[in-house]
């Protein structure tokens, strides 16, 4: 079972509900709103004044012990005058930060990391950030995700979960979708460790640590296409590596812990074909790479769409194909979030939604419209005695990842389709994921694509499904 599934019961005692109950007072985000890019829910996330174009990640892991070390660049370029800028960061010992090479004084404040060149950043300057910190990494218990966020440690393996406030609780970033940039890593660790991160591998170097008197593997990614920070992840095992590529021709390669690999095997069985599914239905698939990685986490079943590379805790993997719906769903987030982001936290229905109903549309493929329509029923009905929440299209911060954006978003696309017909409705999808795709994109405009397409005004029916809280009873 997914997070999601988890979320859909109001009683459920996932952490993510227990916490919001204990903590009354909602942390807000450090510094001045103006701190942050706009987002109505999260004014300090993300900062103005600069648009990060490259992070470059380079990370010692003591997968025993839990430490990092880490080098982290961020290329950038001033969008005004910049006598200082912030960068969201929160937790290690920071022993040094350059500007352009040169020593730049910095303070901490919360989850602020303010920096103050030698001197102004020009308007429309390139520059570039170093920063060099180390430390034990401390989960981030973000009120807004169901489980804690940042870099977490089980087992002597490491993984990362940031949706969607978490990214600043592992590297310095401009932590917002509206600011996505490309990244490099490289990342080592002592043998026989595995590493894994988003995009490319592209290099695998052996290496020894003097220190510890250690063998090392230094692996490195390249993720060339632009990525929002939430979705950058490392994760770090005893894992093996298994390719093949999509009938299209995309290369896929998934990370299995060594004990779990046979039953991984079988139930990712299934991806190469799902990919090339979704590539007809949604448009080309929107990156270099894919493939899942297995992660050791234990929090009741948490997969998360990370940009080419979604991970899976290992409990989700049966050897029986039970997590195929997971799967399927972290796949559509590579069109539905990732490749096309939201503008705003606000926005999360666009994705949650979508890859919900990329679900049943799996479903279809493989059991037939009735299938489809039943299911759809049978949510539409379950949705019937919730109808007190917050509307799917401003769910407000607490709510992005509820049952409630997930289901009525899928049912909201299945209305969609049966309103303006299958051919209007998978061109929708279609030339959404071209004119927004490596950008971000609003219930707006997703609204205008869809009006466009079919020639029909669909304020009214998006005001009913999305903006309104009351259910609308199902297209015929
Ligand atoms: N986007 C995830 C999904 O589609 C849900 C999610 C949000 C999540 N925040 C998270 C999962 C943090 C793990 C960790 O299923
Ligand atoms: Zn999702």
């Amino acid at each position: 079972m997914n997070i999601a599934n988890l979320s859909l019961r109001p009683t459920s005692s996932c952490s993510f509900h227990r916490r919001r109950m204990e903590q009354q007072e909602v942390p807000q985000a450090q510094g001045r709103p103006e701190d942050g890019v706009g987002d109505p829910y999260f004014p300090g996330l993300g900062n103005p004044g600069y648009d990060a174009q490259h992070y470059t990640i380079q990370a010692k892991v003591d997968v025993q012990d839990n430490q990092l070390e880490v080098k982290s660049k961020m290329e950038a370029v001033a969008t005004q005058e910049l006598p200082s800028f912030n960068l969201d960061f929160q937790g290690f010992a920071i022993s040094d930060v350059k500007v352009n090479g040169q020593p730049a004084q910095f303070q901490r404040q919360g989850r602020e990391l303010i920096i103050s060149p030698q001197a102004p950043l020009p308007q429309g300057q390139s520059f570039e950030v170093d920063v060099a910190y180390a430390g034990r990494p401390e989960p981030y218990h973000s009120p807004y995700a169901p489980i804690p966020l940042g870099w977490s440690h089980r087992n002597d393996s490491t993984y990362v979960l940031s949706e969607p406030d978490g990214a600043s609780a592992w590297f310095p970033v401009n932590d917002h979708p509206q600011d996505k940039a490309t990244y490099s890593f490289e990342v080592t660790v002592p043998k026989p460790y595995v590493a894994a991160a988003n995009g490319r591998l592209i290099e695998t170097r052996p290496g020894y640590d003097d220190v510890k008197g250690v063998e090392t593997s230094t692996y490195k990614f390249e993720a060339r296409e632009p990525m929002a920070s939430y979705l950058a992840t490392v994760t770090v095992g005893e894992l093996t590596s298994q390719e093949e590529f999509s009938r299209s021709g995309v290369p896929i390669r998934h990370y299995f812990p060594v004990d779990l690999a046979r039953e991984a095997s079988h139930d990712f069985g299934r991806t190469a074909e799902m990919l090339d599914f979704f590539s007809e239905k949604f448009g080309p698939y929107p990156f270099e790479t894919y493939g899942g990685a297995v992660i050791d986490a234990s929090v009741g079943g948490a997969a998360l769409e990370t940009q080419t590379m979604p991970i899976f805790e290992r409990g989700m993997v049966t050897g029986d194909r039970r997590m195929e719906t997971v799967l399927v769903h972290e796949l559509a987030h590579q069109w539905f979030g990732n490749s096309v982001s939201v503008k705003n936290w606000k926005d999360i229905w666009l994705n949650e939604g979508f890859a919900t109903y990329a679900q049943w549309l799996w479903l279809e493929k493989n059991q037939g419209s009735d299938a489809l329509e039943r299911q759809v029923q049978r949510v539409h009905r379950n949705l019937g005695w919730n109808q007190d929440g917050p509307p799917i299209a401003d769910p407000g911060p607490h709510e992005l990842f509820s049952g409630n954006v997930y289901m009525r978003g899928g049912v909201t696309m299945h209305a969609l389709r049966k309103t303006i017909g299958d051919e209007a409705f998978f061109s929708t999808l279609r030339t959404y994921t071209e004119r927004f795709r490596d950008k971000n994109a609003s219930t707006e405009d997703f609204i205008a694509v869809a009006s466009q397409v079919s020639g029909q005004d669909l304020n009214p029916f998006f005001d009913r499904w999305v903006r309104q809280t009351t259910l609308p009873p199902l297209p015929a």
